[in-house]
């Protein structure tokens, strides 16, 4: 089922009241996106594909649709990939859950990638819209829908990592880790591992 997503949109609430206890804060963020999931979705309960349109863009699920030269094209230039073969690309999008941005006429203008166990956590990556389409809100509805997909309700814990869009991403609930020692992580870096 298809519907606009402005008026999925209609259903975000404001900004997040600084005085509310953390796991309210959650409960509300959860609530709310899972009301934008089933405006955009219909309902859809389950994960799978769905697709919701706003302005003549489109963002789906459906992995097939995904023009893996588009998201591959971006991301051997990206600052956080710089370099990935398309061979890894390939294999992170069969193995993750796929968010496709698409212009009026069909073409793959955006991404976004959740690797998750649709049960306590997700991280979400590789978010981009392609520069020509940029600033016309198609990043925060991406974002939006991708948050508000059944498959991401009641987990304890969404992470991403970005380099400067902390303002961005504080609008969604996201905030710096709270006990950054008790955080470990092992770390590769794209030159790294991505260089000839
Ligand atoms: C980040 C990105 C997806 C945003 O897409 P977009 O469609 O241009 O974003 P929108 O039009 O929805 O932006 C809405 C708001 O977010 C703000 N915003 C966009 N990118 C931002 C950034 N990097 N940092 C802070 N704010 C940002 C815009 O200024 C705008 O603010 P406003 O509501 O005050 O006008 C896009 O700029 C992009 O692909 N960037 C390169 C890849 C990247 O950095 N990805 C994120 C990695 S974590």
């Amino acid at each position: 089922m298809l519907i606009e997503v402005t008026d999925a949109q209609k259903l975000v609430s404001p900004a997040y009241d600084d005085s509310s206890t953390e796991a309210q804060i959650a409960a509300g963020f959860f609530a709310r996106h899972r009301r934008l999931h089933e405006a955009a979705f219909g309902g859809h309960a389950g994960g799978g594909s769905g697709s919701s349109r706003r302005d003549g863009y489109e963002i789906s699920t459906d992995r097939a649709r995904l023009d893996v030269d588009v998201v591959h094209g971006f991301l051997r230039t990206a600052y956080w990939s710089r370099g990935i073969p398309l061979e890894t690309v390939k294999r992170a999008i069969a193995h993750s859950l796929c968010f496709g941005l698409y212009a009026p006429g069909g073409k793959q203008v955006g991404f976004a990638r959740v690797v998750t166990d649709e049960a306590v956590i997700a991280y979400i990556g590789d978010v981009f819209v392609l520069s020509e389409h940029r600033g016309r809100r198609l990043g925060i509805w991406l974002f939006e829908t991708v948050l508000s997909n059944a498959d991401l309700q009641a987990l304890r814990r969404v992470e991403l990592a970005t380099a400067d869009a902390h303002e961005l991403y504080a609008r969604f609930g996201f905030r710096a880790f709270r006990h950054p020692e008790r955080q470990l992580v092992i770390e590769r870096s794209a030159e790294e591992l991505y260089r000839d």
